[in-house]
C-alpha cells in the first residue's frame, strides 16, 4: 500500500466566526496554550509520519511560513543568553527544508477548491487533509489513527465523532454501513448528508477534522460545481468518489475542539494549560479563584 506521506492544510478561510481576533493574525496562528493553533496541528502530522506539508493559504498569511522556517536572530539571541529550554522549544516547531509548500487559493471559494489547490504538488498518492481549525487532543494522533486504520482498509478513511445531543442537524453526517474493524469503531461508509432536517440523520456521526483521501478526488473537484451556500465543498466531491472507490469511518479516540469559534479556542486553552505538567496545577487554582469570586 502507498504510504500516506504528504497532508494538505487549508487555513484560507475568511474566519468570520472569530473576527475581530483573526483580521491582522491569520486565524491558525491564535494561540493554544504555548504554541499557535497550526504548531499543535503539524506536531500531531509529524508524529503521524507526515514528510510533507502543504498549506493553502490566502492574503495576509505570510507569517505562517515565516513561523514554521528558521528565525536566525531570536535563536541568535536565546543561545547567547544561555536560555537553551526556550531555544529547544522554538526550534521544535521548525520544518525542514524541502518539508513544506504554499500555495495560494487567491479565492475562499470553499473547501473543496482549497484541497484542489494542492493537486499538482500531491501528484498520484493518498494523502492527509488535516483542518487545522479542528484541533484534536489524543494520543496516539488523530491523523496516526486514520492512517493506521488507511493501513488496514485502504480506500479513503473519514475521521468522525458524535455530535452533540439533539445537533446533528448541523453537521457534514455519515452513514454507516458494516464494521470492519477497531472494535466496531471502524466501518464502511455509504453516504453523507450536509446538514439533514432534524428526524432525518443516517446516524450522530459528523465529519470532524482529518481525511485520508486517494489521488481521485480531484477528478472530482475540477468540474468546480458549488454546493451549499454557493461554496465548492469537499463532501459534494467524496459522494462523487463513494460510487467508485471505498470510503471508512473512523470514530477516533480523543477530544475535539473547535478553534474556528470563539468559545472552542478558549476551551482548548484552558485545557492544554490544564495538561501540562509544569503550569497545569497553578492553572487550576487560578481558574478555581476565578470561578469563586
Ligand atoms: P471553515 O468554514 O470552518 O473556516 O472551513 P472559515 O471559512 O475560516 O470560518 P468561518 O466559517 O468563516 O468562521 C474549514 C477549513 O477550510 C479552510 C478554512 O481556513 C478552515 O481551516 N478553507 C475554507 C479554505 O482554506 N478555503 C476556503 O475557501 C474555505
Amino acid at each position: 500500500m502507498t504510504p500516506v506521506r504528504k497532508a494538505v492544510l487549508p487555513v484560507a478561510g475568511m474566519g468570520t466566526r472569530i473576527q475581530p481576533a483573526a483580521k491582522t493574525t491569520p486565524k491558525n496562528l491564535l494561540n493554544v496554550y504555548d504554541r499557535p493553533i497550526l504548531a499543535h496541528v503539524v506536531a500531531e502530522g509529524r508524529a503521524a509520519g507526515i514528510e510533507h506539508f502543504v498549506f493553502i493559504t490566502g492574503r495576509g498569511q505570510g507569517a505562517i511560513e515565516d513561523y514554521f522556517d528558521r528565525a536566525f536572530e531570536l535563536e541568535y539571541s536565546l543561545e547567547s543568553k544561555g536560555r537553551m529550554a526556550i531555544l529547544e522549544d522554538v526550534k521544535s516547531d521548525q520544518l525542514g527544508p524541502g518539508q513544506m509548500s504554499f500555495v495560494r487559493q487567491m479565492e475562499p471559494l470553499g473547501l473543496g477548491h482549497a484541497v484542489w489547490c494542492a493537486r499538482d504538488i500531491i501528484g498520484d498518492e493518498p494523502f492527509a487533509v488535516m483542518l487545522p481549525d479542528m484541533l484534536m487532543a489524543a494520543e496516539p494522533g488523530a491523523l496516526a489513527q486514520a492512517i493506521a486504520a488507511h493501513d488496514a482498509v485502504g480506500g479513503n478513511v473519514v475521521v468522525v465523532e458524535p455530535a452533540p445531543p439533539g445537533e446533528a442537524h448541523k453537521y457534514g453526517i455519515v452513514a454507516l454501513g458494516k464494521a470492519v474493524g477497531r472494535g466496531g469503531r471502524l466501518s464502511t461508509m455509504t453516504g453523507m448528508v450536509e446538514k439533514p432536517p432534524p428526524g432525518t440523520e443516517p446516524s450522530n456521526l459528523f465529519i470532524s477534522g482529518r481525511y485520508i483521501l486517494q489521488p481521485g478526488i480531484f477528478d472530482a473537484l475540477s468540474a468546480h460545481t458549488p454546493g451549499a451556500g454557493g461554496e465548492i465543498q469537499l463532501t459534494d466531491a467524496m459522494l462523487q468518489r463513494l460510487e467508485v472507490e471505498p470510503f471508512h469511518a473512523l470514530e477516533y479516540d480523543g477530544v475535539t475542539y473547535d478553534c474556528g469559534d470563539k468559545l472552542g479556542l478558549l476551551r482548548a486553552n484552558v485545557a492544554y494549560a490544564l495538561k501540562d505538567p509544569e503550569c497545569g496545577a497553578d492553572c487550576r487554582a487560578a481558574l478555581k479563584a476565578l470561578l469563586a469570586r
